[in-house]
């Protein structure tokens, strides 16, 4: 039974601020935030600080850090006035509705998700409880909006698997079939997973320890360029099929980054480089990326110069969001039974 045509169409997103975004940020999720502003769905874009702290956040730096998102949000095109744009501490309906769902979701479904065996390593003991409930909070910033559109890279697919899980769930056992829609994940922007630039079998990362594997919104144009120039590669010329490029993550990696900047497809890349070695492409890349990049670091420079007006665009935002969210979390509140009386 699909409830989809009973909820409005909105698209719900959210961005860690735990660390610089990276160009896997962008290629993988901003870029497509900033699209489907005109896509004629209600869009909210929403820094996770809540998210953050599952891994330790230095205080001094945190709310430093929620604005850079947000000034690298601006800077890519995503505009208060046609979206709401806040930080999800400010908005309390999100924690409300996960602790509700940390009662829904069931042991068996998170004990299977790869990202927080990945994020807590060796040493599962000393991880945070929050850590692990982390998807359930995912699943309540989407539906304390109903959200019904949830773009995103490949890296979060299966957290929004178990968000309809719980949507589902939750329906079920409460007997209300369309309460919360079941809600899609839109997977598939111009580079749904961008590798690391030291290893193309890992994700670029803003939690990876080397800084030279990945591209940060904040590089300037030499930092830029030394990264790609120093990126790891394999001697052997560019192919001219994509099949032979499978083998090759390094190089499939690049062409990607390539591609997803041109708005070419991958073949299109290769017609062009094939049977030219990276002594030459990589140059190309470099000055690709640095003339996409470069204006968006300087716009972000601009915004972070006036941090009251962050803080207002944020400010205004979680009003917006509020006035969406409460009333849903009340309905929530009355469907499991809570008394209210006031
Ligand atoms: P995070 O930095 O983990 O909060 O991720 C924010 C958004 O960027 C999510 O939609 C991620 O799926 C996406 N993302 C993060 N890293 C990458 C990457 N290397 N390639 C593509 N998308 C990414
Ligand atoms: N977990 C997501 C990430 O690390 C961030 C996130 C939190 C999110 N809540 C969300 C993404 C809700 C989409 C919808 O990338």
């Amino acid at each position: 039974m699909s409830d989809a045509p009973k909820h409005t169409p909105r698209v719900f997103s959210g961005v860690q601020p735990s660390g610089e975004l990276t160009l896997g940020n962008y290629l993988g999720a901003v870029k497509r935030f900033v699209e489907l502003q005109d896509g004629g769905m209600e869009t909210i874009y929403c820094v996770v600080d809540l998210h953050a702290i599952t891994t330790w956040q230095e205080p001094s730096e945190l709310a430093d850090a929620t604005r850079q998102v947000t000034a690298a949000f601006l800077a890519c095109g995503l505009d208060p006035k046609r979206s709401i744009l806040f930080n999800q501490s400010q908005v309390p309906a999100h924690a409300e509705l996960a602790w509700v769902f940390n009662c829904v979701a069931r042991l068996g479904w998170l004990n299977r998700m790869t990202q927080f065996k990945d994020k807590a390593g060796k040493n599962r003991e000393n991880a945070s409880a929050g850590l692990y409930v982390y998807p359930n909070l995912m699943a309540a910033d989407i539906l304390v909006y109903r959200g019904t559109h949830v773009p995103v890279g490949e890296d979060q697919k299966q957290h929004l698997e178990l968000a309809r899980d719980i949507a589902q769930k939750f329906n079920n056992d409460f007997g209300r079939p369309d309460f919360f829609p079941l809600c899609e994940p839109l997977i598939g922007g111009p580079a749904p997973r961008v590798m690391s630039l030291r290893d193309g079998t890992k994700k670029m990362s803003k939690s990876d320890p080397s800084d030279m594997s990945r591209i940060n919104l904040t590089d300037d144009a030499d930092a830029i360029a030394n990264k790609i120039r120093r990126a790891r590669t394999d001697p052997e010329p560019l192919p001219d099929t994509l099949e032979a490029l499978e083998a090759r993550p390094e190089a499939r990696n690049l062409v990607g980054i390539y591609s997803a900047l041109a708005g070419t497809d991958l073949e299109e890349v290769l017609a062009e480089f094939a049977g030219q070695g990276f002594g030459a492409f990589k140059p190309r890349l470099a000055e690709l990326a640095v003339s996409h990049l470069t204006p968006i670091t300087a716009e972000m420079n601009r915004l972070m110069a006036d941090p009251a007006e962050i803080d207002r665009i944020l400010g205004d935002g979680a009003n917006r969001a509020a006035e969406i969210a409460e009333p849903i979390l009340a309905e929530t509140y009355d469907v499991v039974g809570f008394l209210r009386s006031r």
